[in-house]
């Protein structure tokens, strides 16, 4: 690849990395450049081979083939800590903190300040964390033990994990995948201070309109091999789309809105706590129900609550007319209710098992034929759910933890798919999936629906919300602010709701 004629040495550059895993070639010859003062979006279907490219930068893997330079120094990268001490810092998709550490000490894991002596300098350690968490405006302290920290707040730790190096590249991978508005506007500032003191900063997201507002070029893989850059100013969605995969997307199109079938599930005042009070709503068979507020708006513990997961404090919940109550995950599974959950790591997989037994792990004790498990069965399950959602995989006897993370939240939901649930609930059922992806699972959620699945989508992405859902649930705080047909809603009415405003303003 010829370098861009800045006359700039590129902090990172790549040539020709091909990295491969038994069956699968997860990188193919892939070459390009980071500048310093650089934001580059790397993009790509899931399972294109975006983060196993970090992981070789970070020292993570190493490449079968090709070289890293590291301001034009040809460089080899055999550790996480060789990449750190080479300037290069890794945010990763998963977290890989360690829970039962304090947020200091995870952030200065291996190079812990020390006294004389060899002791460590707990205040040095406590004092150099807190001034780090001060710029990042978090809530939390350098003695919080991480495993208690929210999913956001722990992104909020590997964010400053990477300021305590004197970095020159910088590697997000999906950092807003769980992060509130708020945060990610801190993420923002942080980038533009990075950027600012001349670090070179690789960026993987799957929301465009990230990628658009704070990217200086965008790279593309497409399969394990490099497909091109665009300079963002001069580039549009469709463009970027059509590099990832090939085709444009018809985002536009609407989607069918069958007949509505008898209420399968029916909420009346039900509250929990602090959490959401006084919730009642009704999904019917052949209706998609979207919840659609902040962060901390309730949405999810009332998942929860459906799911057995959470006592409600009061109120009713009611399937098919009938008052029931859910006491456990098991009672809501034998109920017909499903929740593919927001946080697959923790609820959804277990990552080292294979794609096969993850998907057809509720439904075992079904699948038993005599004293065993049906393993025919179970492959035509997998294979089904495979095709039908595009999961990239050599085989079902992959372990989950080895398939990108977009693949993984597709096995979650083949898996309670492949349950047959009169109540389907998903929560963010299209975080961290690529664009094509994403709307062949909005097409999926129109299809159940149609189907006769009664099924409520949890989503922040109000586009997501607005193309999938018949109806849509403003939530503010743990109250239900509002209840929208498709055809009231728009999105100034639906952003007022989610801020707490009850009804439109009187003209
Ligand atoms: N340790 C591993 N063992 C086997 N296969 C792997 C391993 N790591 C990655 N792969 C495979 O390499 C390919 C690229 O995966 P990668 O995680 O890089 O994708 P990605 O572009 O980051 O996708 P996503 O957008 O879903 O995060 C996938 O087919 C994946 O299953
Ligand atoms: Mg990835």
């Amino acid at each position: 690849m010829s370098r861009p004629d800045t006359g700039q040495t590129p902090v990172l550059r790549l040539e020709n990395i091909v990295k491969t895993f038994p069956g699968v070639r997860a990188l193919d010859g892939v070459s390009f450049a980071v500048m310093p003062g650089e934001v580059h979006a790397l993009m790509g279907e899931n399972g294109a081979g975006k983060s196993t490219l970090m992981k070789v930068l970070g020292g993570i893997h190493q490449p079968n083939e090709g070289q890293i330079f590291v301001e034009e120094q040809a460089t080899v990268i055999n550790t996480p800590l060789e990449a750190k001490a080479k300037g290069i810092v890794f945010i990763h998709q998963e977290l890989s903190l360690a829970e039962e550490l304090s947020v200091a000490e995870n952030i200065y894991l291996g190079e812990l300040p020390r006294k004389s002596f060899g002791r460590v300098d707990w205040n040095k350690l406590f004092a150099e964390t807190n001034e780090i968490l001060g710029k990042l405006n978090v809530s939390f302290d350098a003695k919080a033990r991480v495993g208690d920290l929210s999913i956001a707040n722990q992104q909020m730790v590997e964010i400053a994990r990477a300021l305590t190096v004197d970095a020159k590249a910088v590697i997000f991978d999906e950092p807003t995948a769980s992060l509130t508005d708020a945060e990610k506007v801190v993420l923002f500032d942080v980038i533009a201070d990075l950027k600012s003191q001349g670090v070179g900063i690789i960026y993987i997201s799957h929301r465009m309109e990230e990628i658009f507002k704070i990217t200086d070029r965008i790279s593309v893989l497409r399969d394990g091999q490099y497909s091109g850059t665009l300079t963002t100013a001069q580039t549009n969605e469709d463009e970027v789309t059509q590099l990832m995969i090939g085709r444009s997307l018809d985002l536009s199109r609407n989607v069918s809105h069958g007949e509505l079938g008898d209420v399968a599930l029916e909420v009346r005042g039900l509250s929990c706590g602090h959490l959401y009070q006084d919730i009642s709503f009704e999904v019917r068979r052949g209706e998609v129900v979207g919840f659609y507020g902040l962060v901390g708006a309730g949405r999810t513990e009332i998942a929860e609550t459906l799911f057995g997961l959470r006592d409600p404090s009061a109120g009713t919940i009611l399937l098919d007319g009938k008052e029931v109550r859910i006491n456990s995950p098991a009672e809501a599974i034998a109920h017909g209710i499903s929740l593919v959950p927001e946080d697959r790591k923790g609820q959804g997989l277990v990552l080292g098992m294979n794609c096969r037994d993850n998907m057809t792990l509720p439904q075992v004790d079904d699948l038993k034929a005599g004293p065993f498990v049906a393993e025919g069965a179970e492959v035509a399950i997998f294979d089904q759910y495979r095709d039908r959602l595009d999961i990239r995989t050599p085989g079902w006897r992959q372990l989950v933890g080895n398939l990108s993370g977009g693949n993984q939240q597709k096995i979650v939901i083949g898996k309670w798919l492949s349950m047959h649930p009169n109540v389907l609930i998903l929560d963010e059922p299209t975080r961290g999936i690529d664009v094509g992806s994403k709307s062949e699972i909005h097409n999926l959620i129109r299809d159940l629906a149609s189907q006769g699945y009664a099924v409520i989508v949890i989503s922040s992405e109000m586009p997501e919300v607005l193309h999938v859902s018949d109806r849509i649930i403003a939530m503010y705080h743990g109250e239900l602010i509002r209840t929208f047909s498709s055809e009231e809603v728009t999105e100034d009415n639906l952003i007022q709701a989610i801020s707490g405003i009850r009804s439109d303003k009187v003209a």
